[in-house]
């Protein structure tokens, strides 16, 4: 019995569909009325993200609202922290809240205790997997090392990441070991992922940019490559979304040494460049500005098809260059369904 399509992971192989398969960077969150309805009744948002039943129900939220072509595991990248033993809190409008990490601290970091404390999220996946229908691509993730180094080094988001950055460069030695902590965590991690079910995993490096060429060579490039091939050593055939947000003009040199199966591309990387500067085999995702879909109306039918047209030529997953935003309207979501899909 040949297994059932899945168009989503089918484009990650390299197999071009008519129309391009979708998902939503952030799909399960704030902008859905079920979501804020059982994130209200799950306490902290971590112990949502730690609750199975719970977590598995809101990542397939959006899955019943609208014809998604994949689920993403509900979870977040800063439980590899949590896990190693950093505290994490999610301020309610604040975003996240680490104790920062110091050189004398990393020494009491749990790398040992990380598969252990993130059992549940493996139950997750299962649970999911279970619930799933069989067309559907079951999509896991971690965040790569520099952009968690970054919440870790200064304790919450930042807009030009300097702590992380002066960190890096008055602390090598430090800053080297906490990398090296990360790599193998996140490789253990996401070969838990792919036992317990995923299809895929994307790679999250959210904060690529602002750095200069050999930065991104050795704070990006270097543990991104290190992930990949750590998991494929173990199992050979995983598949990568890789997403360097910000890389810009080093996208080639990222795909070319880190070898994702597919490449996601933020919106200020412009379509015929992306297509222009990649290998033709290589399968794009991407990469429609999330505030054109929040803003909705012509526009967005103008910047769907101009997305979809100029990646005609290679197998293209159809996706926004960053998260949803919460003030979305749910109408413009499925207006984006509706046109990528065709109808
Ligand atoms: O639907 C999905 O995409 C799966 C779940 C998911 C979340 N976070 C849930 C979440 C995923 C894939 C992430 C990734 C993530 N988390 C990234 C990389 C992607 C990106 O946006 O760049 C980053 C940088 C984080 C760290 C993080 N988590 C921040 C900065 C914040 C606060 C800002 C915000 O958006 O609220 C979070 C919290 C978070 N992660 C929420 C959700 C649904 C909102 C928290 C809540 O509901 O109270």
């Amino acid at each position: 019995m040949s297994p059932v399509a899945k168009p989503l992971l089918d484009t990650i192989r390299g197999a071009r569909q008519a129309r391009p398969p979708l998902w939503i960077m952030r799909q399960a969150g704030r902008y859905l009325p079920e979501y804020r309805e059982l994130r209200a009744r799950a306490g902290s948002f971590l112990e949502l993200c730690y609750t199975p039943a719970l977590a598995a129900e809101v990542t397939l939220q959006p899955l019943r609202r609208f014809d998604l072509d994949a689920a993403i595991l509900f979870s977040d990248i800063l439980v590899i922290p949590d896990a190693l033993g950093q505290e994490v809190r999610f301020e309610a409008g604040e975003g996240p809240r680490l104790e920062p990490i110091t050189p004398e601290g990393l020494g009491k970091l749990r790398p040992d205790a990380v598969l252990e404390r993130l059992a549940p999220v493996f139950e997750t996946l299962e649970r999911i997997r279970g619930a799933l229908p069989p067309g559907k691509t079951l999509i896991g993730f971690c965040g790569s090392p520099w952009t968690v180094a970054t919440y870790m080094i200064a304790g919450a988001g930042s807009t030009d990441q300097a702590a992380a950055r002066i960190f890096a460069l008055t602390q090598p030695q430090a800053f080297a070991a906490l990398i090296d902590i990360l790599v193998e965590a996140s490789i253990a991690y996401l070969v838990r992922q792919f036992e317990a079910g995923a299809d895929v995993v994307q790679l999250f490096e959210s904060w690529a940019m602002n750095l200069d060429e050999q930065q991104f060579r050795d704070y990006v490039i270097a543990p991104n490559r290190k992930i990949v091939e750590g998991v494929r050593a173990r199992i050979p055939d995983a598949a990568f979304i890789g997403f360097p947000r910000g890389a810009a003009a080093m996208l080639p040199a990222y795909a070319a040494a880190v070898r994702p199966d597919a490449l996601g591309l933020d919106y200020g990387t412009p379509p015929d460049f992306a297509d222009r500067a990649l290998p033709r085999s290589l399968p794009v995702q991407g990469n429609l500005d999330p505030i054109r879909l929040l803003a909705g109306g012509p526009q967005l039918d103008l910047a769907i098809d101009g997305i979809i047209a100029a990646f005609g030529n290679r197998p293209h997953i159809f996706n926004l260059g960053h998260g949803i935003l919460p003030q979305t309207p749910i109408a413009n979501v499925e207006r984006l369904v509706r046109r990528v899909k065709g109808g």
